[in-house]
């Protein structure tokens, strides 16, 4: 026990869950606090739930509150994202299919509300010390890496997020230049996320959500604060923006 804190924001999706599970098990930190929009029962000792909506300030600003009583924060993983939801949101396959509400929704929670998390949790991390800050990003992101088109809100927003990132990482290295904030693409994982759209995926490039948050937490291993701004895969190799 060395007394460092994780926060999973997401913690109810997919990987965000995977994890969680994972950062318990670890032995590496005291207490990882698990923030999503509905509260659970923790399951594990070193796991404390707390009630996290990352478009709702209000909900931010009181579990930042609560953490900071304990102490600073040594990871933040934001795990949080939306790409389809029922009949409602699809990602769009051509310009035709754009809808204003649709796109102000998903860079609401693939851009906004990850900058939210940035404004209330960033300042917790721990000071002249090692303090990982992850938000998961997309691939598909990256403007330069763009040769298929469609998707065009998940696309953006995932830039603007990725843009964001950038931007938090200078901010946080002027204070504290040990502090890594960085983009990180999960891979192509069997969660609710990408469900409708695995029908092309070669089950060999189909990660579980344990096998992607095990790649995540080995790639956190590796980042040094020269890393800090960066976008990396799964496997830690960096994606051009
Ligand atoms: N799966 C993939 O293949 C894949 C590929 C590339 C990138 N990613 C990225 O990886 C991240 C995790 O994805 P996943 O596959 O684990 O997706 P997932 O299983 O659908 O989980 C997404 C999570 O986001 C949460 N969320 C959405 N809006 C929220 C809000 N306003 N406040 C708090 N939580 C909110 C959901 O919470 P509720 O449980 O409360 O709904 C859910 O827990 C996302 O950023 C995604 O874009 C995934």
């Amino acid at each position: 026990m060395n007394g460092k804190r994780a926060l999973v924001i997401g913690s109810g999706g997919g990987i965000g869950a995977a994890l969680v599970h994972q950062l318990a098990a670890s032995g590496q930190f005291d207490r990882i606090y698990a923030g999503n929009r509905r509260l659970r029962a923790a399951h594990h000792s070193k796991v404390t739930r707390l009630t996290i909506d990352i478009l709702d300030d209000d909900t931010l600003a009181d579990a930042s509150r609560q953490i900071a009583q304990d102490g600073a924060l040594d990871l933040l993983i934001v795990a949080t994202g939306l790409l389809h939801r029922g009949t409602d949101i699809r990602p769009e396959k051509s310009l035709r299919q754009l809808e204003a509400s649709v796109m102000a929704e998903v860079f609401a929670v693939n851009s906004i509300g990850p900058a939210l998390v940035a404004k209330h949790f960033l300042p917790l991390l721990a000071r002249r010390q090692r303090g990982v800050a992850i938000f998961l990003s997309a691939r598909v992101g990256s403007i330069a890496d763009n040769r298929l088109g469609g998707w065009h809100s998940y696309r953006a927003s995932k830039a603007a997020l990725n843009a964001l990132v950038r931007c938090f990482a200078i901010e946080l290295g002027r204070s504290n230049p040990e502090a890594i904030v960085a983009a990180l693409h999960p891979g192509t994982v069997d969660t609710p996320l990408s469900e409708p759209f695995q029908a092309r995926v070669a089950e060999s490039t189909l990660f579980s959500a344990d096998k992607s948050a095990m790649h995540i937490l080995a790639v956190i291993d590796q980042l040094s604060p020269m890393d800090s701004g960066g976008f990396f895969g799964w496997d830690g190799r960096p994606i051009p923006y």
